[in-house]
């Protein structure tokens, strides 16, 4: 090479460095939006950016393989791949300020993302000009150590560009369980859903739908429109707009707003010609919505749901299991409606389904009250799992039969009123952590109890009218040890 071409070379690459340098200090991204034709161009960004990625990959390849002297006819090319790589790399620095620039981002991710390919792009024109203008050993040596530096810089810089376009988590998001704690990422939970019923709607339905097409934009790193949709608070509390998500109302929820307007309003979520939601996706999340948007509800306490929402939630469940496992599944919940259709027979007493095919059940005792006792009683503790009801009133148990329910472990509403249940053991309940509701009406629980009553403070609601449990100061503790539970003392008052 002239002496003036490598002259003219390196006042370029000088310009270059000065600009990158200058746009680095003077941080020129303000969050508004910009020309049209600077948005066009930088548009082309994410097709340019991969062409530095295999570049700088491709010379650091050639530079080490050369270093093996079978390998050494290689050298020729890297002048080549280097011009290439810096070309490349100014290109996507260009594009992607343009990007950033005139689509008025400038969340802290995208100025870190703009800081790292700056200084890569300053590295890789220090190693082009070492490369071109000097052979001394340390000139050799710097440009290795400037090639790795190059290559940390690249690997933060998609990182955080990757993390901009598809949302925190998108390359892990699907790593198997069983590798995930070496990577120090909390293990995924699989639904144990046995049925579609049993599905929960939010983590199950709902949330996928808005990671796959929503949280690439609204999460904590870039929060547009200041909304977060990462999370499930983040729907109820909204953005700039108010709440996305109504509970009970989804004519107002601004979320569903979004997604039915016009494709081509201007408002339309998810905006940029990006795949719209499918009907059946938007018909699920209204069904959500109108449900109560709660975050924790199974399909089973949702709303009934249309044929679209039905056929949607099955194969979604369909999706999550082998057709061995629903096979097995199937054959294990009919072995078990026979079994508990024969004990409803022998027995007298009702346990059915919550809701058609669950495996969730609900035992009814009031066709022969007086003869359940805990005999009967034991007779269902092989079920015991499957019972999320249980109505005891008026049958002939006693205390005894309370170690007896604690094998009952996913009761969520236990009544035991009019019984000859004292509350001496009741603490032994505790280990219930699903029980809501405990009626304990009309039976001869008295004051000396309350500490009992105290351990179970997974209950929302409490009902201890006509009982002997009555001073003030039994009331007043109880209520201390309950502060999230509704406790109902007479027949017309609620103490909170
Ligand atoms: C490509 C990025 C992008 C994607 C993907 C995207 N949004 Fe948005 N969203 C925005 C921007 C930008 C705004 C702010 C401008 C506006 O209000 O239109 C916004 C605003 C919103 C708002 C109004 C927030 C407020 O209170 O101001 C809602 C609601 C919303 N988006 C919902 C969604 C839903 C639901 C999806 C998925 C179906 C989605 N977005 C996907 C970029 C995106």
């Amino acid at each position: 090479m002239s002496k003036p071409t490598r002259f003219i070379l390196l006042a370029l690459c000088g310009t270059a460095c000065a600009a990158l340098l200058g746009l680095l200090f003077a941080n020129p991204l303000d969050g508004q939006p910009k020309s049209d034709f600077l948005h066009f161009l930088g548009r082309f960004h994410p097709v340019i950016l991969h062409t530095p990625i295999a570049f700088l990959l491709l010379l650091a390849i050639l530079e080490f393989a050369t270093m093996n002297r079978r390998f050494s006819s290689l050298s020729a090319s890297i002048p080549l791949v280097l011009s290439l790589c810096i070309l490349s790399v100014l290109t996507a620095v260009f594009t992607g300020f343009f990007l950033a620039y005139a689509s008025g981002a400038n969340e802290p991710l995208v100025q870190e993302h703009m800081r790292t390919s700056l200084f890569l792009a300053v590295v890789v024109l220090a190693m082009g000009a070492l490369k071109l203008f000097w052979e001394s050993q340390t000139a050799v040596a710097s440009y290795r150590v400037l090639l790795l530096v190059s290559l940390g810089l690249l690997a933060s810089a998609s990182h955080d560009g990757g993390t901009l376009t598809h949302g925190r988590g998108y390359l892990t998001k699907y790593m198997p369980n069983a590798i995930r704690p070496v990577f120090g990422l909390a293990v995924e939970p699989t639904s144990n859903a046995t049925s579609p019923q049993e599905l929960v709607v939010y983590t199950d339905l709902i949330q996928p739908i808005i990671e796959q097409n929503c949280v690439s934009c609204h999460n904590p790193d870039k929060l547009k429109g200041d909304l977060n949709l990462e999370t499930y608070d983040g729907h109820l509390k909204g953005g700039d707009l108010g709440p996305a998500v109504v509970q009970g109302d989804p004519e107002n929820s601004e979320l569903i707003f979004r997604v039915t307007l016009p494709e081509d309003d201007d408002e339309f979520m998810p905006p940029d010609g990006k795949t719209p939601l499918t009907p059946t996706e938007v018909a699920t999340l209204v069904w959500w919505i109108e449900s109560g948007a709660s975050p924790t509800d199974t399909v089973a306490d949702h709303n009934e749901a249309s044929d679209q929402v039905v056929a949607y939630t099955q194969s979604i469940f369909e999706s999550m299991r082998s057709p061995e496992e629903i096979e097995a599944l199937l054959e294990e919940k009919q072995a078990l409606y026979s079994s508990l259709a024969a004990l409803n027979e022998e027995l007298g007493i009702l346990i059915t389904p919550k809701a058609p095919e669950s495996g969730e059940f609900v035992l009814d005792t009031f066709s022969i009250q007086k003869q359940f006792d805990l005999a009967t009683l034991e007779r269902i503790a092989p079920y015991a799992h499957s019972i999320v009801e249980a109505d005891l009133s008026g049958t002939a148990i006693t205390d005894e039969a309370i170690p007896v329910l604690a094998q009952f472990r996913n009761l969520e509403s236990l009544n035991l009123s009019k019984t000859n249940i004292t509350g001496s053991n009741l603490s032994a309940l505790e280990s219930i952590t699903s029980l809501e509701t405990l009626n304990l009406y009309g039976t001869s629980i008295s004051n000396d109890q309350v500490s009992q009553l105290a351990e179970l403070d997974q209950l929302k609601r409490l009902f201890v009218f006509q009982t002997e449990l009555y001073s003030a100061s039994a009331v007043a503790e109880l209520r201390k040890s309950l502060p999230n539970c509704s406790i109902e003392f007479l027949d017309t008052d609620s103490f909170q």
